[in-house]
């Protein structure tokens, strides 16, 4: 058995080398400024009922999601919902099957948990579609959870609902639950579809957040939703690691959730002209391997000649711009670039992106 994780090499990658000037690094909508939320002074408390959920924030989260509030499990952002969903589902030794790229704390989370970590690939040249056939081999009597995420980090790609369900019949083969990260789902905005929870409540738990479609980051409003039972063992977990969230941050979600309606359009403007430059910057680029782009605010191009590494050391030392390289998610030869930013760091980012590519030779 390989050794437990103890941090995220990719987090702290993000946390003290991805910023630039021209950041196309971190994913998420550029952040909302407090100005934009229409919050009065009045609906800020520093303290409150905030035991096991507070109450307000539970009954909105758990409307939008359709589900009943003894479902919703607040959490500080998908990362701690993360954790806390992976706690409740695997012991130590038990078998963590987790797609291959993926968002790389996901795994590093299961294994600090004790769990040992098999994987399922998703491949470029499919689109990085879930191949159930390639979750059926990899699937064990010892595989108490198979996780994913919807849309895919790093390509974005959909999970349609016929493969969810296929791959939640073959996890129920051997008891197993699915965990589906669907922090970018909502991405797809009128175009969403229900969370995964509702296929089938007993075997898919699904975590989220309004950090990275909403520009609310700062919020750190996340949630799980999972069958009531498996709700209160997380709760219970919580207690161990963050007890009660900042109060502040309650109230100031409650707000955003109650004006999400503008939020959300401003996101998606933002993002359906953002996704319309890099389409064409991609289009303009033969050494760039990369399907069109669909939803989401990440692309997961594939460099076809030369060196990944080259390219990123080159864009953040001579051109103040900052790409994710591939080989955090294990594919050394692409990159991530993320378009919820600015246009204006956008198109900059893009023309600097250019000028690295070219001058790889
Ligand atoms: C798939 C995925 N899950 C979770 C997270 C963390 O989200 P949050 O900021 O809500 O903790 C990220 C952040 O990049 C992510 O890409």
């Amino acid at each position: 058995m390989s050794p437990r994780a103890k941090g995220s090499e990719y987090m702290e990658w993000a946390k003290t080398r991805s910023q630039a000037r021209f950041n196309l690094a971190s994913s998420g909508v550029a952040e909302l400024p407090l100005a934009e939320l229409p919050v009065r002074l009045e609906d800020l408390e520093l303290t409150g009922p905030s035991f096991y959920g507070y109450p307000p924030l539970q009954e909105r989260l758990a409307s939008r999601a359709g589900v009943s509030a003894d479902c919703v499990v607040a959490a500080t952002g998908t990362s701690m919902a993360n954790h806390l969903a992976l706690a409740a589902l695997v012991e130590p030794g038990d078998e963590a099957l987790i797609e291959e790229p993926v968002y790389g704390p996901l795994v590093d989370a299961a294994s600090y948990l004790g769990a040992e970590i098999r994987r399922f690939p998703l491949r470029s040249a499919d689109g990085f579609a879930v191949d159930p056939a390639e979750v059926e081999k990899a699937l064990s009597a010892r595989t108490r959870v198979v996780v994913l995420s919807n849309l895919h980090n790093p390509s974005s790609a959909l999970v349609d609902d016929e493969t969810l369900r296929r791959v939640g019949a073959l996890a129920g083969r051997v008891g197993a639950r699915v965990l589906v990260d669907e922090v970018y789902l909502e991405a797809l905005f009128e175009r969403a579809p229900r969370s995964a929870f509702h296929l089938d409540p007993e075997r898919f738990v699904v975590t989220s957040s309004l950090t990275k479609v909403y520009g609310l980051g700062g919020l750190r409003c996340g949630w799980i939703l999972a069958d009531a039972a498996s709700a209160r063992r997380m709760w219970r977990l919580n207690d161990l690691f963050a007890s009660v969230p900042a109060h502040p941050a309650e109230r100031l979600a409650v707000v955003a959730l109650d004006h999400l309606e503008p939020i959300a359009a401003r996101a998606k403007a933002l993002l359906d002209g953002n996704r319309a430059a890099l389409q064409r910057f991609f289009d303009g680029r033969s050494d760039l391997e990369v399907g069109r782009l669909g939803a989401g605010m990440i692309a997961f191009p594939r460099l076809r000649r030369g060196s990944v590494d080259a390219l990123c050391r080159s864009l953040r030392e001579k051109h103040e711009t900052t790409v994710v390289p591939g080989r955090f998610f294990g594919r050394a030869e692409h990159f991530r670039v993320s378009y919820g930013c600015r246009p204006e760091t956008l198109a900059g980012g893009l023309e600097r992106l250019g000028a690295a590519l070219d001058g790889l030779g």
